[in-house]
């Protein structure tokens, strides 16, 4: 198993070291394993002068795996836009193919009380946000921000766009994974006015087809956000293009009570993935020690079961973080009176004694 380890900016130095430690674990155990360092977003622009410069690339396209921990600070907010650390990201998708975005939302019974919802809205929730991240208004051309020729005005202006295959393929994912679950798929768009996910809805439709077993709901945007606080739990799987599932996963998210213990995975056609927590890079807090490395424990795991088919370690590292939060350690994030309050790196050692 070939990993690039991307660490990146603000607090992905201190949550990957975490992360790998409990790799470090089944390494030491047997599993073959083969680490390879690369810099991506500021810290790639600090060392080559591109978010994601060729070396980067080349240990990405060679690797099986790709761990990554976050990008982005305010020092690197007035560079030139094709240079800062958020062009890096979406070129290491664009690059790799990974068209899938899984974003899980499970809530942990221990931190009931940490979600802003009432627990009985939100106990047992178990949410699967499919998110299409290689297309859609994020890489739709034309885009920029020109003078109009014909008003002499400046604007700005984007292309909300996909192509059959596009759906077609991320609806396959989302439909696939909903089979291993409770069945029931949910797609959101915005049929009453964009035609874009007019032809969505047409697609994911026909898809539907292959899959009836698979019991398929169509909702719109504006109300999935509300469906989402108001009852969460009548949703398994959630599968949506790329802009409306970058603010649902957020929005998914803070169900749970804390962003610091989501993972995510990004997968391409050969399940070669990137695996990186949900949260951002954090900067406020980065460098102290303090920061919450269980959602990128937890993209550890779900690298091993959806690239490497190893089911068993991924449980096991799933497990000892149940079991160390059971014993009531936390983080900073999601700490609460009467808990015992831990370090990134104190946490890390919790985990990898717990395996
Ligand atoms: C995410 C982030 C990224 C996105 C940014 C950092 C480019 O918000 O992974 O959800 O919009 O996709
Ligand atoms: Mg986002």
């Amino acid at each position: 198993m070939k990993i690039a380890v991307l660490a990146g900016d603000g607090i992905g130095p201190e949550i990957v070291a975490q992360a790998l430690r409990v790799l470090e674990v089944l390494k030491k155990e047997g599993m073959a394993m083969e680490f390879v360092e690369a810099p991506l977003g500021g810290q790639a622009y600090d060392a080559y002068g591109h978010p994601y410069p060729e070396f980067t690339q080349q240990v990405c396209r060679a690797a099986d795996a790709v761990l990554l921990g976050a990008v982005g600070g305010p020092q690197y907010d007035t560079l030139d836009r094709p240079l800062r650390p958020e062009r890096g990201l979406l070129a290491i998708r664009k690059d790799l193919g990974l068209f899938a975005n899984l974003r899980p939302a499970v809530l942990y019974p221990e931190l009931a009380n940490a979600s802003t919802l009432k627990p009985e809205v939100v106990a047992g929730l178990d949410i699967m946000i499919v998110r299409e991240l290689t297309g859609d208004v994020y890489f739709g051309q034309p885009r920029g921000i020109r003078v109009n020729p014909e008003t002499g005005q400046r604007e700005g202006f984007n292309t909300m766009i996909y192509s059959e295959s596009e759906v077609r393929r991320i609806a396959h994912v989302a439909f696939q994974i909903a089979m291993k679950r409770r069945k029931k798929l949910c797609s959101v768009d915005k049929a009453n006015v964009l035609e874009t996910t007019e032809f969505w809805r047409e697609i994911v439709t026909d898809v539907a087809k292959e899959y009836p077993e698979v019991e398929l709901t169509h909702m719109y945007v504006d109300n999935a956000a509300m469906q989402l606080i108001r009852n969460p739990k009548q949703f398994d799987v959630i599968v949506t293009g790329n802009i409306f599932g970058d603010i649902l996963s957020d929005e998914a998210s803070m169900l749970t009570g804390s962003i610091g213990m989501l993972a995510s995975a990004s997968l391409n056609e050969s399940k070669k993935g990137l695996y990186e927590p949900s949260h951002g890079s954090a900067p406020d807090i980065a460098g102290k020690n303090l920061a919450n490395p269980i959602a990128t424990i937890l993209s550890a795991a779900m690298m091993l079961r959806y690239s490497f088919d190893q089911e068993a370690a991924a449980t096991r590292i799933e497990n000892a973080v149940k079991k160390v939060l059971a014993a009531g350690y936390r983080t900073a994030d999601i700490y609460e009176p009467g808990m015992k309050k831990v370090s990134c790196s104190e946490m890390g050692e919790l985990i990898v004694a717990a395996m």
